[in-house]
């Protein structure tokens, strides 16, 4: 066998602590448990900020004036709605489909419609990532009220981001309180370093192919059980669960069947992660709220348990699971809001690797044979 040309490349599988490229969007520190975009705590963005704004940061890099803040608001306003030919997409698809399946063939049938879909210009893509912030909840909502036999509900140019989404779910307006929690998830999610989702993308914006492929990628990444994916399995297990006095015992036997417990530990949090702790204050309140404090505290049982028998935090999908659930939003939304919100990262994330890019091309460590003899089809055994 011919020897093997030895490379002097580092392995590091999932490519943990492999710094993939420079970016100067949103910094995490696993030790301290600190989330940054641009420079600003996620807790004092969390406490003072919107969504809107959060968008506005992370594609500029600083917080909008006044006149900034109320443009971009009346641009995804103005952008919300979404073609005839993706209503009528939506209206045909199977209702059983995944919202995130029907998401990710949402955001490739956009792209059809967009006139700047091939035009990779800076400020192409700019006006392609505000379409789509502003189309995603359209696509989703439009498709749950398909699903259910109901009309869609036509977007609102009277409120936000955060509570359109829950007046073109439910067609009625949200109260005030409902709309902050979730204008507050929202920012929450929207984005977070180089997690697999927006790494998917940034792959694919990497080859110089177009924003709308880039973003696909990001869905698809998402929606799986060890990323976005996490939320929804959360809310099934609580459900499954039932009763704070089951909690312990199904971990207890879900550990020991070495199965993971969803919305528990993280890459790169060695400590709780920020979110986490501000989500856990909100399944409170919305559970004291509601006079219905089941979720929070099979949650909070669970949580001691990992803490005890792992040494594992909840992450952001474990107190987002019972947030959205007791908000009213079905399960299978969990994921589409996590990608509703993220988008805002995704595309920022796609411009910066737009504007420095470098072909995205790693090596694997090759465990197969070498040297094998082809034999004819005939001759094979
Ligand atoms: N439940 C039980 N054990 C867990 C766990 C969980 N949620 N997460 C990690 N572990 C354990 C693993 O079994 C492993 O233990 P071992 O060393 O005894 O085999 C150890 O912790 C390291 O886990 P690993 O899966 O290798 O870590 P990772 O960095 O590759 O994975 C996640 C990170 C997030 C994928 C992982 O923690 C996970 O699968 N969590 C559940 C899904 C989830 O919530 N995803 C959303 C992330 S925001």
């Amino acid at each position: 066998m011919a020897e093997r040309e030895t490379l002097t490349a580092t392995f590091k599988e999932g490519l943990e602590d492999i710094v993939a490229a420079t970016s100067s969007i949103c910094f995490i520190d696993g030790v301290q448990g600190r989330l940054i975009y641009r420079g600003y705590d996620i807790r004092d963005l969390a406490r003072y900020s919107t969504f809107e704004e959060t968008v506005y940061l992370l594609w500029n890099g600083v917080l909008p004036t006044r006149s900034q803040l109320d443009e971009i608001s009346s641009q995804l306003i103005e952008n919300r709605a979404i073609p005839d030919s993706l209503y009528a997409i939506l209206r045909s698809a199977p209702k059983s489909a995944h919202p995130m399946s029907i998401l990710r063939s949402g955001v490739s049938q956009l792209a059809l419609t967009d006139p700047d879909a091939e035009d990779s210009s800076f400020e192409a893509n700019k006006r392609k990532s505000l379409r789509l912030v502003a189309k995603i909840p359209t696509i989703i909502a439009a498709f749950h009220r398909y699903r259910k036999g109901l009309t869609p509900v036509a977007p609102s140019a009277s409120l936000r981001h955060a509570g359109n989404f829950l007046y073109m779910l439910s067609g009625s307006r949200p109260e005030k309180r409902d709309e902050r929690i979730f204008d507050v998830c929202l920012i929450l999610h929207a984005d977070h370093e180089f997690n697999a989702s927006t790494f998917a993308a940034r792959v694919t914006a990497a080859t110089l192919s177009d924003m709308y492929s880039a973003v696909t990628s990001a869905i698809g990444a998402l929606k799986g059980p060890l990323h976005g994916g996490a939320n929804e399995q959360v809310m099934k297990m609580l459900l499954a669960i039932g009763e704070p006095s089951r909690a312990e015992s199904h971990v207890r036997a879900e550990l020991s069947a070495k199965r993971k417990i969803p919305g528990f530990g993280h890459r790169v949090y060695k400590t709780e992660d920020p979110r986490a702790t501000i989500l856990r204050e909100i399944a409170h309140e919305l559970g004291q709220r509601g006079g219905d404090s089941r979720w929070f505290d099979i949650s909070k049982r669970i949580e001691r348990i990992m803490k005890e028998e792992k040494q594992l935090y909840p992450n952001v999908d474990f107190y987002s699971a019972s947030v959205y659930y007791q908000l009213g939003i079905p399960i299978d939304l969990f994921t589409p809001i996590f990608a509703l919100s993220r988008i805002s990262g995704w595309t920022a994330h796609i411009l910066e690797q737009y504007a420095h890019n470098r072909l995205i091309r790693p090596l694997s460590e090759y465990t197969g044979p070498l040297d094998l003899e082809y034999a004819p089809v005939e001759k094979r055994m």
